[in-house]
């Protein structure tokens, strides 16, 4: 089947499925989600024509991933998400076993894809495969056409580098060229980054390696992404099997950054220190861009790997994270939901200087779509925190709490209801001995941003539809000295 038959058999299955399962209790109502089938990797995040355009990881067919396509959704204001067609099929000799993740930059009018090519060679897809960069454009931002020079990296450089697991190219234009970076390894199972240039997306020019895992890295770096922000250069990646340290790498791969600098001529990244993105349970392969307003926007798969999804059960799989703005103070990134979110807010409800020993409800806190802002003065508590998404009768809760003497909030998610369970921590110093969380829940996640974005947690829960209860705790005397909740619709 050609492309664009394939595109058309897939969307038949979505239309025909979505109606149903956007009805089902653990789909998303303000994120990003397939309308049916499987999602992993955000892909092409781009700005284009006024628009936001976000593709994904999808396979149509069934939850669990299969040859990947790339599922397509825009948005005018980074709040509300219209589902568009398929923008790519696995179609080609070079592709046939799915068009692995990548990125989108906009040349003149046109909106240019640049993808992984998968193929099989064998049954142990670990060894027997055979990873191209390829390219496909368009006109409208809907419909894309595979470049005929595909694939325009039809092979790994030469050196220590791993010749087949070779993927997710990242694509930015920087004076007259056009660089892209890529995942890859060494020949030992050590993550890397390589460096290309172009002059035109079609002819790619290896520049060097431009960062190397030195001791607990990862096997494989997947998804990097490379960013400038007040002249610092970013590197964004997903590093394969880190082995977990302190409070750190809990899940089965991470996601973070390390700042420092690029030299365009030698291709090679001057770094620091590896800085987790999230602490919590399901951020994985984060892509960003930067819009109209100069601000780098920051989005990730809300899954992890090898976890389990019981929305699989209702026939779709995976979601993406609320978009969130990244800026970098003392050589870290804070991050924070984008403020047009607020867009979503409904019937307010607010709170102030609340004093809190032991339990508290406040009359209508409460919910499963909720966004919530807390100030909490901890005064002498040893712990506090609060529960989310609670059902008393089915034992069912979701725990965020705060400890002074280790100064540790923790994320816990054994009682949330089906799905996995854990905890994840974070460690957190209190502002004049104050902590700020600023809350987001959605019908199955749990998105925590702790003092504006110092720390952010992330995870899936999957709690029954009747689990809307929220309660504060203490142990010890605190005071809320400001509670706002709005409904997100
Ligand atoms: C990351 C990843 C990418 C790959 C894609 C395949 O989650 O493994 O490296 O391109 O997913 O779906």
């Amino acid at each position: 089947m050609n492309h664009d038959d394939k595109i058309i058999q897939a969307e038949e299955v979505l239309k025909s499925k979505h109606e149903e399962i956007r009805k089902t209790k653990w789909y998303p109502t303000y994120h990003v989600a397939p309308q049916a089938g499987w999602m992993n990797d955000p892909n092409g995040f781009s700005f284009y024509n006024g628009e936001y355009h976000l593709f994904y990881q999808h396979y149509p067919f069934s939850p669990q991933w299969g040859p990947m396509y790339w599922g397509h959704a825009k948005s005018r204001d980074l709040a509300s998400w219209e589902h568009l067609p398929i923008a790519l099929a696995p179609s080609e000799d070079y592709d046939k076993d799915g068009c692995f993740s990548g990125s989108a930059i906009q040349i003149d009018d046109k909106l240019y894809l640049m993808y992984t090519g998968n193929v099989w060679t064998g049954d142990d897809h670990d060894h027997q495969l055979k990873q191209v960069q390829c390219i496909a454009s368009s006109q409208d931002g809907i419909h894309f056409t595979k470049d005929e020079q595909n694939p325009v990296i039809s092979t790994a450089p030469e050196g220590n580098i791993h010749p087949f697991h070779f993927r997710d190219p990242k694509v930015w234009k920087k004076g007259e060229h056009y660089y892209c970076v890529l995942g890859s390894k060494t020949n030992q199972n050590i993550g890397q980054i390589l460096l290309y240039r172009s002059k035109d997306l079609v002819d790619w020019e290896f520049m060097n390696v431009a960062a190397t895992g030195t001791g607990n890295f990862g096997y494989m770096w997947e998804c990097p992404d490379i960013f400038n922000i007040d002249g610092q250069d970013i590197l964004l990646m997903s590093p394969q099997g880190m082995a977990p340290e302190g409070y750190m790498y809990h899940n089965l791969h991470q996601s973070g950054y390390v700042v420092g600098k690029l030299d365009y001529e030698t291709g090679i990244l001057e770094h620091g220190p590896f800085q987790l993105l999230d602490y919590g349970f399901d951020v994985y392969a984060p892509q960003t861009t930067v819009d109209e307003q100069g601000r780098r926007i920051v989005l990730s798969w809300m899954n992890m790997w090898e976890s389990e999804m019981p929305e699989q059960k209702y026939e779709w799989a995976g979601a993406i994270t609320l978009p969130r703005v990244m800026t970098l103070e003392n050589g870290t990134l804070r991050i924070s939901p984008v403020p047009e979110l607020k867009s979503l807010r409904k019937d307010k409800v607010a709170y102030e200087r609340i004093q809190v020993n032991g339990n508290e409800l406040l009359p209508k806190v409460d919910g499963s779509f909720v966004e919530l802002k807390v100030t909490i003065d901890a005064k002498d508590a040893t712990q506090f925190g609060l529960k989310v998404r609670v059902n008393e009768d089915l034992g069912e809760e979701t725990v965020l709490y705060y400890d002074t003497r280790t100064k540790v909030i923790t994320f816990n998610r054994d009682n949330s209801g089906a799905g996995p369970k854990g905890i994840r921590q974070a460690p957190v110093e209190l502002i004049d001995n104050k902590l700020h969380l600023h809350l987001f829940l959605d019908s199955s996640s749990v998105e925590l941003f702790i003092n504006e974005g110092e720390k952010v947690m992330t995870g899936r829960i999957y709690p029954n539809e009747e689990s809307i209860g929220i309660q504060f705790f203490s142990e010890g005397e605190i005071e809320l000295l400001k509670v706002e909740k709005w409904t997100v619709a």
